[in-house]
């Protein structure tokens, strides 16, 4: 049965008590955590977004109507107690805030009853995420996941107060809108009025905050939601957040400034951390020759070393055949402390990089009983291989691994391993935050698939003024004014100076293999903006999600977002995408196959 909470007033939450409240009577509410008949006493946990709060009916100071009342409670029924605060008179339980204080009940009032939960409300459950997924409401109870909401909260707020006070304005963009040239998947949303047209849920505010810049207002900021229809993984969602900016009359180092004084603000402020300014940077050719990623783990050696020279001459079609390709190399890792690792294990990580596109894995393991095993021992004299461990490094005990192939592929496999040994042999601490700058990325990449080079960034990034007279004779060299920010080996916001000058663009198209028609006819509306004055600009977006995911120090994006959808895009909650009425289909004028097919 359920009460009303009629006269009833929350004091406060629970953990919100303070010491001058004791021997005062209070009124609060929340869930029960779990309640133990004692004979004679009753203690209750009483749960809330603060913390836990002990309650107690003792049948020698309560009413009897009130202990029979109390008997009743099961996990999770939501009440309303009146009681006096007291200090605690068994010992103090360290761990909740509310350790040294309880409530002496002596009014209660049941106000929701609850079914047993299909799992326990606690801290670090180890309930399958499918359950959890599926009863969202019960798993955004527990308190690690109402903390992190708390910081995602507090993340919004700081951000928006930093940037407000720094002279920029929060201006919405739309969400049914056109496609931008974001490179991923859009999801479309079909048009009533116009049969068989469709809008594009926004993959990122890109041409609207230029076109903003266009307008004079010449710092935007936004908490823009963005949808992309791509594969996910641990820190991908379909539908995720970003700090979105943009910024007019500015070049790299003032985005840059501006946002190193923005992360140090946002913090010290949510964290209590002191970040360092100015925040190291590293161009992307460093990163990709030292760590083999754009987003590398510094926090760590293992670095790449290219072992092309040494090993030139090695009779090892393996290394020579990757010699002979266009930007190809052999390049190793050396993992310490791993040179007796058994056949199984080395097995696994030539899979391993074979999944990651590799042709295999070359190794030599250097034993700690002196001996010297390795895949390639037929294929090198006494002397190169004694070449090649000492270019590596290499002392007894070691593990060296060895990718030959194109850089592209080099760099993924060793850069991929290098972090499977980091998390393999807990070579870094989680709460160690490392923020790094990646400056000066290509301006194009060629794409196999296309067989043409495609914006690295987006067809809107300015080139690197000392690069731009290599764009007819060797594209893929010219650099950009593109620059992302890094924390712990993952990319937590991108951006770039973009070109505000009608012939560079006109060029980029072409490099792009634009037609000029094309190009106007996808962009038509920022490109006529431009001819109407517009002020150079650049500017940024973080995945707020992603930020808050390692502020928060979870393993999951999911874990800092309220209603997250599973691998496939799917709500298991609310079960969408779902099938929908034929007469809704019969307005859009949409045919789909039956659910049979
Ligand atoms: P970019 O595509 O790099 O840049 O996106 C910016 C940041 O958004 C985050 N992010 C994601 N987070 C969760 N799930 C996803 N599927 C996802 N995709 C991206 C990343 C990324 O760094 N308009 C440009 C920015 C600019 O040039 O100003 C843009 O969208 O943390
Ligand atoms: P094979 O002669 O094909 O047995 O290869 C000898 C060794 O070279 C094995 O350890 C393979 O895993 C390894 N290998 C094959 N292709 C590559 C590659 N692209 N890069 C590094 N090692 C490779």
């Amino acid at each position: 049965m359920a009460e009303s909470m009629k006269g009833m007033h929350r004091t406060c939450r629970v953990a919100e008590v303070t010491e001058e409240m004791i021997g005062s009577e209070i009124t609060l509410m929340g869930w029960v955590q779990k309640s133990r008949d004692k004979g004679g006493i009753i203690f209750v946990d009483l749960r809330d977004r603060s913390g836990i709060m002990q309650l107690i009916f003792d049948s020698a100071k309560t009413d009897k109507e009130t202990c029979e009342k109390a008997a009743k409670l099961r996990s999770e029924f939501v009440i309303a107690v009146k009681g006096v605060l007291q200090k605690r008179a068994g010992e103090a339980n360290t761990k909740l805030t509310t350790g040294n204080l309880e409530v002496q009940v002596n009014y209660l009032r049941i106000l929701s009853e609850s079914e047993v939960p299909p799992f326990q409300i606690e801290e670090n459950s180890k309930t399958k995420d499918e359950i959890r997924l599926q009863y969202r409401y019960l798993d955004l109870r527990r308190p690690d996941l109402q903390r992190n909401m708390k910081l995602r909260s507090d993340v919004a707020y700081y951000t928006r107060e930093f940037f407000h006070n720094n002279g920029f304005m929060e201006i919405e963009t739309p969400m049914l809108g056109k496609s931008t040239p974001e490179g991923a998947r859009d999801y479309l949303v079909p048009s009533r009025v116009h049969p068989g047209s469709f809008y594009a849920l926004p993959q990122s505010p890109q041409l609207f905050k230029q076109l903003l810049m266009c307008s004079g207002y010449d710092r935007y900021i936004q908490l823009a939601r963005c949808f992309r229809d791509e594969d996910l993984r641990a820190d991908r969602q379909p539908e995720f957040t970003q700090i979105d900016m943009e910024l007019s009359f500015v070049d790299v180092d003032d985005v840059i400034d501006i946002n190193e004084r923005y992360l140090k603000y946002l913090f010290k402020k949510t964290l209590n951390i002191d970040v360092q300014t100015p925040i190291p940077r590293m161009t992307w050719i460093e990163a990709m020759n030292r760590f083999g990623s754009d987003k590398p783990d510094v926090r760590f050696g293992m670095e790449l070393i290219d072992v092309s020279d040494v090993v030139k001459d090695f009779d090892f079609a393996v290394f020579r055949n990757a010699l002979e390709k266009k930007d190809g190399s052999v390049r190793g890792i050396n993992v310490k402390g791993e040179g007796d690792m058994g056949r199984k294990q080395i097995d696994k990580l030539v899979e391993m990089a074979k999944g990651m596109g590799a042709g295999g894995l070359a190794y030599i393991q250097l034993k700690t009983d002196g001996t010297v095993k390795s895949s390639f021992s037929k294929f090198m004299t006494e002397e190169q291989q004694a070449a090649l461990i000492s270019a590596m490094g290499g002392e007894k005990g070691d593990l060296l691994l060895f990718a030959a192939d194109r850089n592209k592929i080099v760099w993924n496999v060793l850069g991929q391993l290098r972090l499977h040994f980091r998390d393999e042999l807990h070579l870094v601490r989680k709460d160690d935050f490392n923020f790094l700058w990646i400056v000066e990325f290509p301006l194009l990449e060629w794409s196999d698939e296309e067989n043409r080079y495609m914006a690295m960034h987006h067809p809107f990034t300015m080139p690197m003024e000392e690069d731009w007279d290599k764009i007819d004779t060797d594209p893929g060299s010219v650099r950009a004014k593109a620059y992302d920010i890094t924390l712990n080996g993952n990319e937590i916001g991108g951006g770039s100076v973009r070109i505000h000058q009608d012939d560079i663009q006109e060029k980029m198209f072409e490099v792009l293999g634009f037609t000029k028609e094309r190009a106007w006819k996808q962009f038509k509306f920022l490109l006529t903006a431009f001819k109407y004055g517009v002020p150079p600009h650049a500017g940024l977006a973080y995945g707020l999600d992603r930020l808050v995911m390692l502020m928060a120090q979870a393993d999951t994006i999911r874990d800092v977002i309220a209603f997250p959808k599973v691998k496939d895009a799917s709500d298991l909650m609310t079960e969408a995408p779902s099938r929908v009425e034929q007469k809704q289909l019969d307005e859009l004028g949409l045919e789909v196959p039956s659910e049979e097919q």
